[in-house]
């Protein structure tokens, strides 16, 4: 097993697991001193093309963008999301996960999914791939709205039994998307693989959001972000002094020229 995972298990119960999402070398540059993880989410979908669904994003585009990200990661765990359609079995996520690891470097792939899944997990554990799980809200296959899991029993169960599914196929964690806070907590205490919650409260092993919404990049208002800074205010400014410059002749200066 990798270092940077066994660094990651061996946090549970014992300090906050901290993971970013991160689609280009700049971010990975800056998130990758301050995350254990990086991961490289198909929320990108969303988050850069505009896409409705993270549906539409393909390997190809996972595979360019963790490039970029591999080249500004260099102490934390590099995961790439496997899009929709690209583990639809064994021999399918295998032949995926490979190319993306051989592709770009990356150290593990994610997968939506409990028991769903399990086989196909034990797959690509079994093949030295390792794998982070992601339950609760799973976006690649949600039709509809999206909604909060783990309201009634039959559903709590659910998410309990394909928590411990993952673990006994070998993820090295479970993300736990859009879950309530009870719930993530008797998941966080059943198993011993670290769980990283989004929207799913405090009570896990460690916390994800998507970095462009944490810095106030790009406008969402999901209750399970909180946004830590302005930063499309920030290029804002910055692009309307760039323009008055322009138009005031004050750029380029001398200073500027050749
Ligand atoms: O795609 C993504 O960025 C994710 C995180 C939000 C967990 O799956």
């Amino acid at each position: 097993m990798k270092n940077k995972i066994k660094k990651i298990l061996k946090k549970k119960n014992k300090s906050k697991i901290v993971c970013l999402t991160a689609y280009s070398k700049n971010f990975a540059e800056i998130v990758d001193d301050h995350a254990d993880i990086v991961l490289v989410g198909d929320s990108l979908g969303s988050v850069l093309y505009n896409y409705d669904t993270t549906r539409k994003v393909s390997l190809s585009m996972m595979i360019e963008h963790t490039k970029s990200a591999r080249i500004g990661v260099k102490k934390s765990l590099l995961v790439i999301d496997l899009p929709y359609n690209t583990y639809r079995n064994k021999s399918e996520a295998l032949r995926n996960s490979k190319r993306a690891i051989k592709e770009t470097k990356c150290d593990a792939v994610k997968v939506e999914g409990g028991t769903r899944v399990k086989e196909i997990v034990k797959h690509l554990v079994k093949n030295r791939i390792p794998v982070l799980g992601h339950i609760g809200l799973t976006p690649q296959t949600t039709k509809g709205k999206f909604r909060s899991k783990g309201k009634n029993e039959s559903e709590k169960r659910k998410l309990l039994k394909d928590a411990q599914d993952l673990e006994h196929s070998g993820a090295f964690g479970i993300v736990l998307e859009c879950i309530y806070s009870d719930i993530s907590k008797k998941i966080t205490n059943l198993v011993n693989i670290p769980t990283i919650g989004i929207g799913a409260s405090v009570n896990c092993d460690g916390q994800v959001l998507v970095t462009d919404d944490l810095i106030g990049l790009n406008e969402t208002n999901f209750r399970f972000v909180k946004k830590f800074g302005n930063i499309r205010k920030n290029i804002k400014d910055a692009v309307i002094k760039y323009k008055n410059s322009v138009k005031q002749k004050k750029f380029p200066s001398k200073k500027n020229s050749y």
